[in-house]
């Protein structure tokens, strides 16, 4: 009895990992997928990385993920705002929504995309929120973001004012997310993608003005530098949502909104605490990305299809160090807990790559 049990038992549970490990063919010849819906986003994968973002983590990888973002938090939770969140608004009412001031520059990621989406098939959604995530793996030291497919095409454009602007005060700006359903600290973590960014817009007489000393990698140096004492503007003064930055003469530009949210009392030590910590930072960031991923979704129905995102390019294994020129005596430091001890980089100044390495 006991022993046609255990046969039982065996046959059954090499009967349900069969059914786990039985992967489809795709239509495409080249790739298997767990589930046949996943299928063209293992052809989308491997489009998007030859064709937008060659394999690396450049410019329309950094504008991708803004799109993420300007996509998603289209959506209020209060009513305030119309918007469907992540429902690929920004691609299906363009004309509309890139023409807002705070989506200055966002018409370059649409226009990178939309054609990948008549070549699929896959919902404008989908598409953003997937190809955020396949282009964040080429940046080392991103998470890989889990992808859950099925978001409906949108019906309707967010309305004006869902997208933060660095001009906005730190009250503003809280207020928004929260309406979104996110805390500060969340925002704090979101704001790890201005490691791998450069405003075009912000002081258009600099485009490509880094936030930091190392735009190509998705490391703790951002929320170091932001930190540092302001002493010049890069390029022109008085332009609206920049403040002063550490690093003039080297190109790097700072948001007023990055500068406030840095030194604000309740995000402080929140932003304190990702520097020099590579794994907290890629896993709040995770963690934060795929909840904004569904933001105004019901993702009860959608399909996990994470296995079509790249493993990420390692993280380069470096400690945050200071800018060359600077030290410990420019930090304004605004959280209490001690800060992390740092090496200064070597040299009259750090140099920033204009381009991934
Ligand atoms: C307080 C909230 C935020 C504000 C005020 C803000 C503002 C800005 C501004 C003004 C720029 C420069 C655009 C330009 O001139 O080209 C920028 C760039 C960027 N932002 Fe944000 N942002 C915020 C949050 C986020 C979030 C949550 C994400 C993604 C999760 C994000 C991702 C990016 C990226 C990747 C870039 C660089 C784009 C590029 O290099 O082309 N931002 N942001």
């Amino acid at each position: 009895m006991v022993f046609k049990l255990s046969l039982a038992l065996v046959a059954l549970s090499a009967a349900v990992s069969a059914a786990n490990f039985r992967r489809v063919a795709c239509p495409d010849g080249v790739n298997t997928a767990v589930n046949e819906a996943c299928c063209v986003f293992h052809t989308l994968r491997d489009s998007l990385q030859a064709n937008a973002f060659h394999k690396e983590c450049g410019e329309e990888v950094h504008e991708v993920l803004r799109l993420t973002f300007h996509d998603a938090i289209g959506w209020s939770k209060s009513g305030a705002f119309a918007g469907g969140g992540a429902d690929g608004s920004m691609i299906l009412f363009d004309s509309i929504e890139t023409a807002f001031d705070a989506n200055a520059g966002i018409d370059e990621s649409v226009d990178l995309l939309s054609p990948f989406m008549a070549q699929t098939g896959v919902s404008a959604g989908d598409l953003i929120q997937f190809a955020g995530a396949v282009g964040i793996s080429n940046c080392p030291g991103a998470p890989k973001l889990s992808f859950l497919a099925g978001r409906p095409n949108a019906t309707i454009p967010a309305d004006k004012g869902t997208v933060p602007e660095p001009q906005q005060s730190v009250d503003a700006i809280f207020a928004r997310m929260a309406d979104a359903n996110f805390s500060p600290a969340e925002l704090v973590h979101l704001l790890a993608s201005h490691t791998i960014a450069r405003a075009d817009h912000v002081d258009p007489t600099i485009p490509q003005s880094p936030f930091d000393t190392t735009p190509f990698t998705f490391d703790t140096q951002f929320f170091l530098e932001t930190l540092l004492k302001g002493t010049g503007f890069p390029g022109t003064a008085g332009n609206l949502g920049e403040v002063e930055s550490p690093l003039p003469t080297e190109g790097e530009l700072r948001l007023q909104s990055d500068f406030a949210i840095a030194r604000d009392p309740s995000t402080a030590c929140e932003w304190q605490a990702q520097i020099n910590n590579q794994q907290l930072m890629m896993s709040n960031f995770k963690a934060a990305m795929e909840k904004m991923a569904l933001i105004g979704q019901d993702s009860s129905k959608f399909i996990d299809c994470s296995e079509a995102v790249p493993d990420p390019v390692a993280p380069n294994g470096k400690d945050a160090t200071f800018p060359a020129g600077t030290g410990p005596a420019d930090l304004e430091q605004a959280c209490s807990s001690p800060f992390p001890t740092l090496q200064t980089d070597p040299g009259a100044a750090t140099t920033i790559p204009k381009n991934p390495s």
